[in-house]
């Protein structure tokens, strides 16, 4: 379906073209003033120098051959010669009624779909995720369903950090603990225990251990590395205890991301593309792009045009030891070889900027990518706390993502039990999807490149600019569908009809605005614009719901143009948030 905006600029343009002028100046803009009208023309001022003429008088004349059109109730030309624009009900109704019977509500399919890898979550093997992983993993999955809706192939990967040195920690530090384990015998050549030696628990422990140790201790750290490196060059049992720390390390990782909603298409990580090392760096080499600097190796990325200093992407270090630059490469010639995609989006916090702008250079330069293949990275800001620094628990440690989760979950709880009866198990179900309305919306709702303060207390407010808020009304209209429904109507079969109140047309204004907003949210990786999108409808939805006699109206097929009217919004507004990664609960 054509957008609206794009409906309406058409019959401007005509008006223009029939006064005698081009009809490139017909382009119509939602009114500024929306206390004096509904969308607005400024074409006229732009044509007076063209036509010598005051713009009040082309406005005048444009005014003039529009009064019958089907598309506008009003066109005034007002002083000093904008025009003034109200549409009439009968063409909202049919636009609405195309949106309700089209698919995905008339959103027109992309010219050339693409396929776009999208690169997020990005947690660490043996380490818990952290709020710092929250961002990545809510925005990323939000941009992944966006994408998909509005009609591209996407393909969400994971990118575990699942390779280098902190697994090598990790392994060193059980190896102090149980050195009789038979992964460390390396003449060993049975069969390895099918259970792991570790839980998740001790695993998360063992790593700050081994960390710290390493740091103070420099046999420790030796110790550490050589254990890296039998890891990585695939002796047995290191090989197969990493196998352990991975398999134990995933299924608490799903667990977490499966509380989230957050789900990836891929679970490859930086060890997928080991092997592929050894083979891209010698092309680095044979082709000339790669060069010995002060013994590591490196590819010069700086561009003339270059404000600050973007140093050499460093490949392999002096020991030869490859770097998370390097399995970064590696990541997307793999990606290039076997699924050439369109477009790679990197999701990350902000501090990678510099980072990502060298492994890209690089990528082009090397020609591990087409030159057409798109490589975006999208950076964000930190979540902060309420004393504006990066978000910390009560006694200043970092907060762990599922803690901060079961607190919003709690929050929520208490409230929805508060002054209401629901049974327990209904509550906890309930507070557990709000929680995530309120953590992701809190989240999206900002441009992604902001750092923002988390403050429970105002997301999981049912007022205001909130995930609560978006349920509460979708949840309110689903309540007087289902009354409906119960008094015998046919909430299905229920015809949409002319708006009859003017906060009943803004509601409808506001739902054919759909289209609009979920290509540009696609268009600009922004989910920040789709949560504006609902928000805005959700309070044109509520002003019109306390204004109107819904259920309480006798005449039955305005009744039913009402319901269906509700139905669309809650269609649309439920098609919304699903792209943002969370849904609503039946009753709350
Ligand atoms: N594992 C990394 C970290 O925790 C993030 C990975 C981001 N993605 C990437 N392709 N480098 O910092």
């Amino acid at each position: 379906m054509k957008k609206i905006l794009d409906l309406i600029s058409e019959e401007m343009q005509k008006g223009f073209e029939q006064a005698g002028y081009a009809g490139e100046l017909g382009r119509v803009t939602l009114s500024n003033r929306p206390d004096l009208c509904e969308y607005q023309c400024n074409g006229a001022m732009a044509g007076a120098k063209q036509y010598k003429k005051a713009p009040l008088l082309i406005a005048q004349d444009v005014a003039a051959v529009l009064q019958e059109s089907e598309v506008f109730s009003e066109v005034s030309a007002v002083a000093p010669g904008f025009l003034n624009l109200k549409v009439r009900e009968s063409f909202l109704t049919a636009y609405i009624k195309e949106m309700r019977s089209s698919e995905k509500f008339g959103l027109e399919e992309p010219k050339e779909p693409k396929k776009v890898v999208i690169d997020y979550g990005g947690p660490n093997i043996a380490k818990p995720l952290h709020v710092g992983h929250l961002r990545s993993a809510v925005i990323g999955e939000s941009v992944k369903r966006i994408l998909r809706y509005c009609g591209h192939e996407v393909i969400g990967d994971i990118h575990l950090g699942d390779w280098g040195q902190p697994l090598g920690l990790v392994i060193t530090e059980l190896r102090e603990r149980q050195p009789d384990l038979v992964y460390f015998d390396e003449t060993y050549t049975g069969e390895y225990p099918k259970e792991a030696p570790f839980t998740i628990a001790e695993l998360e422990e063992m790593y700050p251990t081994a960390s710290k140790k390493s740091k103070e201790d420099a046999e420790y750290k030796a110790r550490a590395m050589e254990v890296t490196f039998k890891m990585q060059s695939g002796v047995r049992g290191y090989r197969a205890v990493w196998e352990q720390i991975l398999k134990v390390s995933i299924a608490d990782l799903k667990k977490n991301y499966d509380r989230l909603n957050v789900e990836f298409d891929l679970w490859k990580g930086e060890s997928d593309v080991h092997e592929l090392i050894p083979d891209m760096v010698e092309a680095m080499k044979r082709d000339g792009y790669a060069h010995e600097s002060e013994g590591a190796l490196v590819v010069d990325v700086k561009e003339e045009s270059d404000v600050k200093e973007v140093p050499p992407c460093m490949i392999l270090k002096s020991d030869g030891a490859a770097l998370y630059n390097t399995t970064d490469l590696a990541t997307i010639l793999d990606r290039m070889n076997n699924i050439h995609p369109d477009e790679m989006i990197y999701f990350t916090d902000k501090r990678q900027e510099l980072y990502f702008e060298q492994v890209f250079r690089c990528a082009r330069k090397t020609k591990l990518v087409k030159p057409e293949t798109e490589l975006i990275w999208i950076g964000f800001g930190t979540m902060n706390g309420k004393d504006g620094k990066p978000f910390k628990t009560r006694d200043g440690g970092v907060m762990r993502l599922e803690m901060l989760l079961q607190e919003t979950i709690d929050e929520m709880y208490r409230k929805i039990t508060e002054n209401r009866e629901m049974s327990h198990e209904e509550a906890a179900q309930t507070a557990q999807t709000i929680a995530l309305s309120a953590l992701k919306y809190g989240d999206l709702s900002n441009q992604a490149s902001k750092d923002y303060i988390f403050d429970m207390e105002r997301f999981t407010s049912f007022e205001g600019d909130t995930g609560p808020y978006i349920l509460y009304t979708i949840v309110r209209i689903k309540s007087i569908l289902a009354k409906y429904a119960e008094q015998g109507g046919k909430i299905e079969a229920a015809a949409l009809s002319d708006t009859e109140s003017e906060s009943e047309k803004a509601l409808v204004m506001q739902l054919t605005a759909f289209n609009a907003a979920m290509e540009n949210a696609c268009a600009e990786i922004a989910p920040h614009k789709v949560c504006a999108y609902i928000y805005d409808l959700a309070n044109a939805f509520n002003r019109f719901y306390h204004e109107t006699k819904i259920l309480a109206e006798e005449n039955e097929e305005r009744k039913a143009g009402l319901i269906a009217l509700l139905v669309l919004t809650r269609d649309v507004l439920e098609a919304c948030i699903d792209v943002l990664g969370f849904s609503a609960p039946e009753r709350m």
